[in-house]
């Protein structure tokens, strides 16, 4: 079976300032699958995540080498408008950050930034759409025009997946977003990843090697900078490659 590339990326490295975080990343992100990103603290998950929608743009000193593309196009050519990356790649935090606004406000946020809809019915129809997506409406319908802030963190963080879904994105990047919530919360995030992935291509970091266990159909190793192992989930936890990689996944590193 072929499978369709979202990104490639090839012979990446990463500096803040002179120090080296990433060192000859090669990866390829398939399209409508989940991947996950794994390895102890501070090894460049984060950093590579940003990476893939330049949010590492706005810290100053640093240095991208090497090329990543999203659908065959460099997404750090000059001719690449970051705007709209950053809007067919979307992020979702560790803490849920919605705005003190209303749901319906939060959704709406980006739709209207970006002028996608003509008109208040349209809008409406995209905040209804995309809270369905997040697996939220049924909680929120008759509460649209409540503080969002009001919400429990799991649905908060529901809510920003429904901000992120209305702007259409691609890509959805989860980092560490579950790592806020209480199990149940957990689990029913996790459930919404496998319904997204249908739609969107999902890249989530975790420290929580029984998620990526559950969620990912690809899982990489990262250490120290370097992605030590990058295979089919069920390759990497029960035959993989690198003796690293086992020491990790059964608890002897990191
Ligand atoms: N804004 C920054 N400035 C300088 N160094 C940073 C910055 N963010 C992260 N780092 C460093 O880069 C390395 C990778 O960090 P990070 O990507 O956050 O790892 P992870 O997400 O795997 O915990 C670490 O050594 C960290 O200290
Ligand atoms: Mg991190």
């Amino acid at each position: 079976m072929t499978e369709t590339l979202a990104f490639t990326i090839r012979d990446l490295n990463f500096y803040y300032g002179p120090k080296l975080a990433l060192s000859r990343i090669d990866m390829d992100i398939q399209s409508r699958r989940v991947t996950a990103l794994i390895g102890p603290s501070g090894c460049g998950k984060s950093t590579f995540l940003r990476c893939l929608n330049r949010m590492n743009d706005t810290i100053p000193g640093t240095r991208v080498e090497g090329t990543i593309s999203l659908y065959g196009q460099d997404i750090y050519d000059p001719s690449m408008d970051v705007v709209t990356l950053r809007q067919r790649v979307g992020m979702v935090f560790q803490k849920p950050n919605p705005f003190p606004q209303s749901i319906f406000d939060n959704v709406a946020f980006g739709p209207r930034v970006l002028g996608l809809t003509q008109n208040k019915r349209e809008l409406t129809e995209i905040v209804e759409h995309s809270l369905r997506q997040a697996a939220l409406w049924d909680e929120v319908k008759d509460s649209l025009n409540e503080n969002a802030l009001g919400l429990s963190l799991g649905q908060q963080q529901r809510l920003c997946i429904a901000r992120v879904v209305a702007v259409k994105p691609e890509v959805i990047l989860f980092d560490e977003s579950t790592s806020a919530l209480d199990p149940i919360a957990t689990l029913r995030i996790e459930e919404l990843i496998a319904e997204l992935k249908q739609t969107y291509t999902i890249v989530i970091v975790t420290h929580n090697m029984q998620q990526a266990a559950r969620v990912s159909d690809f899982t990489g190793l990262f250490w120290l900078g370097e992605l030590v192992e990058f295979a089919p989930t069920e390759q990497m936890f029960t035959r993989p490659e690198k003796e690293l990689t086992e020491a990790y996944l059964t608890g002897r590193m990191g």
